[in-house]
């Protein structure tokens, strides 16, 4: 049976927070969600132009209609404008007995107020009561506790006052707003506290991130997630959603809580994809022998952008595809981070080209290069005796370097750049494509020409 999660908040047109982001959470975390309307804010990544309050009993409607036919295994409160909504959410939620994480927003990221000031009395004395887990930021800890909080030990008194003093649960005060290259949420539950941390990502793209970590806390409560296992796995999710989080916008572009599904997603059709481009190549092997440099060959795909980062994001064959006989052998599995040369290759065209995932290495031969000219692919080269000290110097810098000279000098992602070898290097055609197969399949054609001499 699949849970189901409710969030009672306001709608971001810009898609970062509010709402879209509750849901996208919801569904990246494998439970139903359904939603009550509290608000609706005209709404950008830089700021919010209008807000209209839905009528009382539009919100209420909204709420009954889910609550007496779905039901709701956990709900999470965001942006709630004024007392009167305050007012009648926590009473809705207390008659209904539902697990709910409140999260006390009060103003934007862009700096806009989304509480009236008047609401937080009513935040206090109606909602923080009825919460199983409240969610304040460093200036909504201050505001609700009424104390300045600039570190971890202030944020642990705040935490403890809102559960102790005004009868919540569990209280996580977030780090976000709290200086220090972690980033440390402090959890006072059960008479006890627990720290949450995890390294400070430098990014603008930040809206909805408290949005969409309490939306996560409650999804896992829906599942019937222990308050802590909640905690954990909602901080594991927001930082994967901050990594990821998206640059659009003039302002704070929206964090990407899809990443979450997106990363495992994409490596499985990665791999699923590279497999089927080495059976292709193993079931010509004979054809593809005489192609396989001294070096050995290997065949890589990438996971799209923004996902794609570094060479973990690039799924290869460990240990090469060598020469064996008249055939090919394919040394070991498919893995991420198996390959480093061709990895930051496909890396470097991705930077160019994002759709240009794949390549692979071929043996440097004249007669292969007109080949596939005589193919229509296109071609551009790098020579290694140009490359400057400081890269050759760098480790693991000559192929981006190279790449990069390769592509500017075509001006686009070719199918081919080749170099012609450097002192003790051999000399190397790669071949890129849009995907494995695409790139096992131009290898084939060529293959075909060269072995029919
Ligand atoms: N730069 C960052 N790097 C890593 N984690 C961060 C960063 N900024 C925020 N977080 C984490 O994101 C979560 C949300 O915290 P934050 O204090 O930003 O909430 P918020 O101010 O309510 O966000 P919003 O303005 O979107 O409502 C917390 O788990 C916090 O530790
Ligand atoms: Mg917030």
């Amino acid at each position: 049976m699949i849970r189901k999660a409710l969030t009672i908040a306001g709608s971001d047109s810009g898609g970062g927070a509010g709402i879209q982001a509750d849901l996208k959470t919801f569904a990246s975390l494998g439970v139903h969600g359904m939603s009550v309307i509290t608000s609706i804010t005209a709404q950008n990544t830089y700021e919010v132009r209008a807000v209209f309050d839905l009528p009382l009993h539009i919100i209420e409607a909204q709420f009954r209609a889910v609550v007496e036919d779905i039901g709701v295994d956990a709900a999470k409160t965001g942006m709630l404008s004024n007392a009167d909504i305050v007012k009648l959410v926590s009473s809705l939620l207390k008659s209904y007995n539902i697990p709910t994480v409140v999260d006390p927003v009060m103003i934007a990221k862009s700096g806009a107020p989304l509480l009236r000031s008047d609401a937080v009395d009513a935040v206090i004395r109606y909602l923080i009561p009825v919460a199983t887990v409240v969610t304040p930021n460093r200036f909504e800890a201050e505001r609700i506790v009424g104390m300045e909080i600039k570190s971890v030990e202030d944020a642990r008194k705040a935490a403890k006052y809102i559960v102790e003093e005004l009868g919540a649960k569990a209280a996580i005060v977030k780090g976000g707003h709290i200086e220090g290259d972690k980033s440390i949420d402090i959890l006072y539950y059960n008479g006890k506290f627990k720290e949450f941390e995890a390294d400070r990502i430098n990014t603008k793209a930040t809206h909805g991130t408290g949005c969409s970590f309490s939306a996560a806390i409650a999804a896992e409560l829906a599942k019937g997630k222990t308050i802590e296992d909640a905690v954990k796995t909602a901080k594991e999710f927001i930082t994967t959603a901050i990594r990821y989080g998206l640059n659009i916008g003039r302002g704070h572009g929206p964090v990407n809580p899809v990443a979450w599904v997106m990363i495992p997603a994409e490596k499985y059709r990665v791999v699923e994809n590279v497999a089927r481009a080495v059976e292709i190549l193993e079931e010509n092997g004979e054809l593809i022998a005489p192609l396989i440099p001294e070096v050995g060959m290997n065949i890589v795909m990438a996971i799209p952008k923004p996902y794609a980062q570094n060479i973990d994001d690039v799924a290869g064959v460990v240990g090469r595809i060598v020469r064996f006989g008249k055939k090919i052998k394919v040394v070991g599995n498919i893995a991420f981070g198996a390959s480093r040369h061709m990895a930051k290759a496909v890396l470097k065209a991705m930077e160019f080209d994002e759709r240009v995932r794949a390549a692979a290495n071929i043996r440097f031969d004249e007669r292969i290069l007109e080949i596939a000219k005589l193919l229509g692919f296109t071609t551009s080269f790098y020579d290694r005796s140009q490359e400057p000290l400081e890269i050759k110097n760098l480790e693991g810098a000559t192929i981006p370097w190279g790449i990069e000279q390769a592509v500017k000098r075509a001006g686009f992602v070719p199918d081919i750049v080749y170099h012609r070898g450097d002192w003790g290097k051999e000399p190397m055609i790669n071949i890129f494509g849009f995907t494995a197969t695409d790139v096992a399949e131009k290898i084939i054609r060529i293959a075909k020409l060269y072995n029919n001499k």
